[in-house]
């Protein structure tokens, strides 16, 4: 390009989302071979045993129905007070921390993602995730000039590495007030993996002892787009009860989203929740989100708020979406279970999957091996350091023999 009409800070920005690519090369092969003959395990959305889209029933019923009202008027800038008490309810469940909470209305997980960045670090900061993230936490920050630096997820035993999460986050501490820590929990996106409730004891225990130093301020931040798709829904919400009673200079952020849970991907609605000690703290989470909402996006898609409104608020309308939502829950981890036993019987490492949508074979060989299998007609995503299935989208049927091709075409590469 001999021109740029862009900005100087805006030059150069490309994206390379080979997910997207994966995906369409995927159904342009289906649509000349036949759906049946294609593995298409690229994107994160719920897929059923037909290889259809799954939207809930539930969910369309209640979201086709609303009042013409709905679906045409604006909502508040920080979301309907129906929608935001629906997200406090749905999202802590019996877990509610003991603490000042404020919700804010985002465009997705995503948007909260974006708030949370632009909010609580200055422009060159530092944000601190694992290595094991999803991307856009990388885009995210660099287009809002901040840095995303990773700790290690594992240890040797492949259990939450804490050593190395102490480590990068005491570096960033030194250099910065603010430290923000994202932490994508339970359901990580790629691997599938949970921290445990001693895992983010040592978590808060340690950022506790930090902020004494009367010095930073930690936001611990929490992406749970995939809690519903995590086990147990009151288990794998305890560990937001150990936000209750932090120190001021700790803020807990929950970014929530509707896109998994009542799959609604599309509609582009999630919250964060801001949880504090202090009231004005909480306060001031709501002010100055809502006001970058203002400033971005305004505000989010008023059907699809009502609709989970709608549907929370009614205990009968409530029981039969989380009776529908639990079964595809099931069936995504009955598909998970399938390919990581099979990749046990046949030696495919694979990195420990507890829930999600996702799991993840660790190779640093992932390009080659995603084009073999591509000619295969399977089609798989390229990490850096892996190569992630999802389980979300490939039938029980599909799963079947999965990881024993995969085993075989590393083989056949010497990958393994
Ligand atoms: C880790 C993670 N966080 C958040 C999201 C949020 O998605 P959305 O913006 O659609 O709510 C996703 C979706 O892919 C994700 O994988």
């Amino acid at each position: 390009m001999t021109m740029s009409m862009a900005a100087s800070q805006a030059r150069g920005k490309k994206s390379k989302d080979c997910i997207f690519a994966l995906n369409s090369r995927a159904q342009e092969e289906a649509k000349v071979l036949g759906k049946d003959k294609v593995i298409n395990g690229t994107l994160g959305s719920i897929m059923d045993e037909n290889g259809d889209i799954v939207f809930l029933k539930t969910v369309e019923q209640e979201y086709l129905n609303l009042p013409r009202n709905e679906y045409v008027a604006y909502a508040p800038i920080a979301g309907l007070p129906e929608y935001l008490d629906a997200v406090v309810k749905e999202c802590f469940g019996e877990s509610k921390p003991d603490a000042f909470i404020e919700a804010v209305a985002t465009a997705g997980g995503t948007g909260g993602i974006h708030h949370l960045v632009h909010n609580y670090t200055d422009p060159g900061d530092t944000v601190l995730t694992a290595d094991w993230y999803w991307g856009a936490y990388n885009q995210i920050c660099n287009d809002n000039h901040r840095y995303l630096k990773t700790y290690r997820l594992f240890d040797e035993q492949r259990q939450f590495n804490f050593a190395s999460f102490k480590e990068e986050t005491d570096a960033i501490a030194a250099s910065q007030e603010n430290v923000v820590l994202i932490f994508n929990t339970p359901g990580n996106n790629p691997t599938g993996f949970s921290l445990t409730d001693e895992d983010w004891d040592k978590v808060i225990e340690y950022v506790k002892e930090l902020v004494k130093n009367g010095k930073n301020k930690v936001i611990i931040a929490c992406d749970v787009a995939y809690i519903d798709y995590s086990g147990e829904k009151q288990t794998v919400r305890r560990f937001f009860k150990k936000f209750s009673h932090l120190p001021k200079e700790i803020l807990a952020v929950v970014c929530y989203s509707l896109s998994k849970g009542f799959t609604m991907y599309g509609q582009r609605v999630g919250a964060m929740l801001g949880v504090s000690s202090e009231e004005e703290i909480a306060k001031e989470f709501k002010e100055v989100n809502s006001i970058t909402s203002r400033a971005t996006w305004s505000n989010i898609c008023r059907p699809a708020m009502r609709t989970m409104a709608n549907i929370v608020n009614d205990p009968a309308k409530l029981a039969a979406y989380e009776a529908e939502r639990n079964e595809y829950c099931e069936l995504i981890q009955e598909r998970a279970r399938i390919f990581a036993e099979e990749a046990d019987q046949v030696g495919l490492p694979c990195l420990p999957y507890c829930g999600g949508f996702f799991l993840t074979i660790p190779t640093e060989n992932s390009m080659d091996i995603v084009e073999a299998l591509a000619k295969q007609h399977i089609y798989v995503v390229p990490l850096g350091h892996g190569v992630r299935v999802a389980a979300c989208s490939i039938t029980k049927a599909k799963m079947k023999g999965l990881a024993t091709t995969i085993y075989n075409t590393m083989k056949e590469l010497g990958s393994l």
